[in-house]
């Protein structure tokens, strides 16, 4: 009987290094908990980077059979390739690209080439563990070649791909010197799946643009195969972020959590460091927000979690640096020896500590610059089983085309947001809780076990399309 094998950059257990000695984590992200049962069936296996460079061969061994009892493959890179494969090619040109900042790509023949290296070092690995008949789910961007590279070797495989960011406008992304071989390589699946209809759009453009595909509506014809191109819009585990909400852990936090911010309004504001997330424009909103009301000063805090991420690489370490100051900033300006206006934390938590947070967030703040999806949004909504609080959503998320029951703004208009803040802060309840029961509703219904059924069926579908088409 044949199998599916998830591939993904990241594992969805890492090996984290402490000291002199290692530890298995699981990673962040929702992905784990949305595959997960995929890749508990059958003799299904998921194969990735665990996430740290380990270069001891008896290391290696030990770590690769202490996974393989969870059906994990590790794929072990070293500093160099991570340099070149991860920060350079898919975190310097890939995804400032795809989010749509061209002049933060840095275009480095070497990391390029790493990038090919990686991306046959993943085919490789997996050449070990398929068989001629297997489906093969290949995730994101740092994946790009694998499955052209995949098709050359298994031309019978069913082959899927899911991007989890944007993608550009064609646009943009003939920018980058190589989009030829990344889109022939992305059209070696036989299913590519986008969040959103207009990554769908852009795709098909580029592909038809720059290659010599043909299509007819969402269907491409590439070398004799039909590949078909459509949207898959992300859920989240909604279940488990409505339990963990009455989880006594988190319920004790709640209580520690409201007991220091009493008589005070929580705006919370959760991303990994990242550009794209739009992190300083929120803090020049709230600065705005602050100056414009003075009544509201020690009557509001704003909640402020950034999640350590790619700090290795110069623009995040430069965008770092701009948060603290511009959070300094705001502090000093409106501060008083019993009120900081943000509680700024640069960690990452345990998620009983998010589900706490969530909670007792009044107010969600999410203003991402350009994202694929942007999971925060649809935990902040899941996790409101009493049906309080407002989500104020960048109109720019993916998450904006689904969650229309928010109080949608534009991220580049610090006066929208400003507004947003007013309007969420002076809302009356019922009005909150109509907009919060439509978004549950939407989020409990498109969970991320919806999500991956969906896919896989549609992957099934397109394979049996191609059998009657041959
Ligand atoms: C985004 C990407 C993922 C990536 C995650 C964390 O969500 O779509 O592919 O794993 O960010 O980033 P990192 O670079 O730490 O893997």
């Amino acid at each position: 009987m044949s199998k599916t094998i998830i591939v993904s950059n990241r594992l969805p257990i890492k090996i984290i290094e402490e000291g002199d000695h290692y530890t298995l984590q699981p990673s962040e992200g929702g992905l784990a908990t949305g595959l997960a049962s995929i890749h508990a069936e059958g003799e299904n296996s998921w194969i990735g980077w665990p996430g740290v460079s380990i270069v001891d061969a008896d290391q290696r061994a030990y770590f690769t059979s202490a996974l393989k009892k969870k059906r994990l493959v590790p794929l072990f890179l070293d500093e160099e390739e991570i340099k070149g494969f991860y920060e350079g090619f898919s975190n310097e040109v890939l995804w400032p690209i795809f989010h749509y900042l061209p002049s933060y790509a840095n275009y480095d023949l070497s990391n390029w080439e790493m990038y090919v290296r990686v991306n046959e070092k993943f085919r490789d690995l997996i050449l070990e563990h398929a068989d001629p008949d297997d489906t093969i789910w290949v995730h994101d961007y740092q994946l790009l070649l694998l499955p052209g590279l995949l098709r050359k070797v298994l031309p019978e495989a069913s082959i899927g791909f899911f991007q989890h960011i944007p993608f550009p406008s064609q646009e943009l992304f003939r920018l980058i010197p190589w989009r030829r071989e990344l889109l022939e390589g992305m059209l070696g699946a036989d299913l590519l799946g986008f969040h959103t209809f207009d990554d769908v759009r852009h795709f098909i453009s580029s592909a038809t643009r720059l290659t010599s595909t043909n299509n007819n509506s969402n269907r491409l014809e590439v070398d004799d195969r039909t590949v078909f191109v459509e949207p898959f819009p992300m859920g989240i585990d909604s279940k488990r972020f409505s339990a963990l909400s009455s989880e006594e852990p988190v319920l004790n936090r709640i209580a520690e959590l409201k007991a220091n911010f009493a008589d005070q309004k929580i705006i919370l504001s959760i991303d990994r460091l990242d550009y794209s997330k739009g992190i300083t424009q929120r803090l020049e909103a709230f600065d705005l927000f602050l100056e414009e009301n003075p009544d509201f000063h020690k009557r509001v805090t704003l909640y402020m979690v950034v999640v350590p991420s790619r700090d290795t690489v110069p623009r995040y370490r430069e965008l770092k640096d701009q948060i603290d100051r511009l959070v300094g900033h705001i502090n000093a300006k409106y501060g008083a020896y019993d009120w900081y206006p943000v509680a700024y934390f640069y960690h990452g938590y345990p998620v009983e500590e998010i589900s706490a947070l969530y909670n007792v967030a009044d107010i969600c703040l999410v203003t991402p610059m350009r994202d694929g999806m942007n999971l925060v949004s649809k935990e902040y909504v899941a996790s409101r089983n009493d049906e309080t609080g407002v989500l104020i959503l960048s109109e720019i998320a993916g998450a904006a085309k689904e969650l229309i029951d928010a109080l949608i703004v534009n991220p580049n208009d610090i006066h929208d947001i400003r507004d947003a803040l007013l309007n969420a802060l002076n809302m009356p309840t019922a009005e909150m809780k109509k907009r919060m029961k439509a978004m549950r509703e939407l989020v409990f219904k498109f969970n991320v076990q919806h999500w991956a059924t969906l896919f896989m069926n549609k992957l099934q579908e397109t394979k049996n399309v191609q059998s009657t088409t041959k």
